[in-house]
């Protein structure tokens, strides 16, 4: 499925489950590298990028079945420390592994991760905090390597709360010599998750969700059965669709306590929100309300990931709204592309974005350029008059289990060709 054709204009209503979360599953799917043990972990997203860990995983050496409830991953025989693959080089979270093969064998060999093009993503921060463990780090043919002939525990101090390489570092932790503190850790809900199946396989990691964590290395780790989470990014995807296109929608498991900033930007558009353990109610204002400001920031702030698709609910909203994106430099490729639907919106300087409301958008031919962009504009679709169709949606795929599916359960018409 290339393009997405969507008949917009009609408001949602109806109740959608909220798929398991992309950026906890990835994580935790190389954490199962090692513990040499079976681990079933439930509720992984059917996406793009699970399929390729997966492949790279049984590249290592490890079984791995998918099956009806999760994802069986037994690695008691991991094998070589290669992993020269296209699917390293397409996906950013292949970075993670860095951190388990090194905590497995000690050493890797990688093509450099590759993921959405949404700025530079540099891995600085993962390659100096793994080099204060002992790790060393060479490139060879445009490969990159890591060895570590003894894997010592660290004080780290992040000079930025970065989720990779937070999770990379709690990886090579859990198997190191001694104790490691990360101070400036990143506390997004996903290292909570990845440090909640560890400390379940037997790892010791106390502080998981705040910006100091401590991990004690070498504890024996078991196989264990692990649920992941529902994906926050998703459920505020359907969420700003809603308040787009309007109507009333459930997002039945949306992690509302892990949606906090989310939730309160939700809010002064003038969506009425009820949060319970079952999900999300949310029903639509008339006309979303402009919120002044939009600020990305690392969590608890409002995610990055959910910029663009704030972004379509302001296009429509009375009044104006800046957007302030702090974490990529690159998340306004989507701009381009509202615009062609009448969006109106003005650069201001880097990483600040005007956006004057619109009464309506126009159904337009647009294309999806990155992943959260790329699933913001079908939001933007459903709410605007006339057909669109959104080509590139390979990368929508990505991070989205079926969006079609999804939005036609909350009657919208929408179709994949
Ligand atoms: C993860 C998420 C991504 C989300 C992002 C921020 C996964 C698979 N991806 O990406 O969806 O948008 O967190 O919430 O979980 N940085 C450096 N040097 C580094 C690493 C990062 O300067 O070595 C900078 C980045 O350019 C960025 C900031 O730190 O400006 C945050 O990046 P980071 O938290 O590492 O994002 P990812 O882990 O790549």
């Amino acid at each position: 499925m290339d393009s997405i054709c969507v008949q917009g204009g009609i408001a949602l209503q109806g109740e959608v489950p909220i798929q398991g979360s992309k950026n906890a599953a990835l994580p935790i799917l190389a954490a199962t590298l090692l513990v040499g043990e079976r681990s079933f972990i439930r509720n992984c997203p059917r996406i793009a990028d699970v399929y390729a860990m997966v492949s790279l995983l049984k590249a290592m050496g490890c079984q791995v079945n998918w099956q009806e409830q999760g994802i069986l991953v037994d690695s008691s025989r991991v094998q070589g420390h290669e992993m020269q693959s296209e699917a390293v080089k397409g996906m950013r979270s292949s970075l993670c592994l860095l951190g388990a093969m090194i905590g497995r064998c000690n050493e890797v060999v990688m093509e450099h991760p590759g993921g959405c093009v949404i700025g530079q993503r540099p891995i600085d921060l993962h390659l100096w905090a793994l080099g204060q463990m002992g790790v060393a780090f060479g490139e060879t043919q445009g490969l990159l390597s890591a060895t570590a002939d003894r894997l010592c525990g660290a004080r780290i101090c992040l000079p930025k709360p970065s989720v990779g390489a937070t999770e990379n570092i709690i990886l090579a932790a859990v198997m190191a010599e001694g104790d490691t503190l990360i101070e400036g850790a990143a506390r997004e809900p996903e290292i909570v998750a990845l440090c909640g199946y560890l400390c379940a396989c037997g790892a010791w990691i106390q502080g998981a969700g705040t910006a100091c964590i401590r991990i004690r290395g070498g504890q024996r780790l078991y196989g264990t059965d692990y649920t992941v989470p529902a994906d926050r990014i998703v459920a505020g995807t359907y969420l700003f669709a809603c308040i787009a296109a309007g109507g009333n929608i459930f997002l039945e498991h949306a992690p509302g306590e892990d949606m906090g900033a989310v939730l309160t930007v939700a809010g002064r558009m003038g969506a009425r929100l009820c949060t319970s353990r079952e999900g999300i109610y949310v029903q639509a204002p008339p006309r979303p309300l402009s919120t002044d400001r939009i600020i990305t920031a690392p969590y608890p702030g409002f995610p990055t990931d959910l910029q663009s698709s704030a972004l379509v609910a302001a296009a429509l909203g009375e009044g104006v709204t800046l957007v302030e994106e702090t974490i990529f430099e690159n998340r306004f490729r989507v701009v381009e592309e509202l615009r062609k639907m009448g969006g109106r919106m003005e650069m201001l300087d880097t990483g600040k974005l005007l956006v004057r409301g619109v009464d309506t958008l126009q159904g337009a031919l647009v294309e999806a350029k990155e992943l959260r962009g790329g699933a913001a504009l079908v939001a933007a679709a459903l709410a605007a008059k006339g057909e669109s169709v959104i080509r590139g949606c390979l990368y929508i795929n990505r991070g989205y289990e079926n969006i079609c599916r999804d939005f036609r359960e909350l009657g919208a018409r929408v179709i994949g060709a």
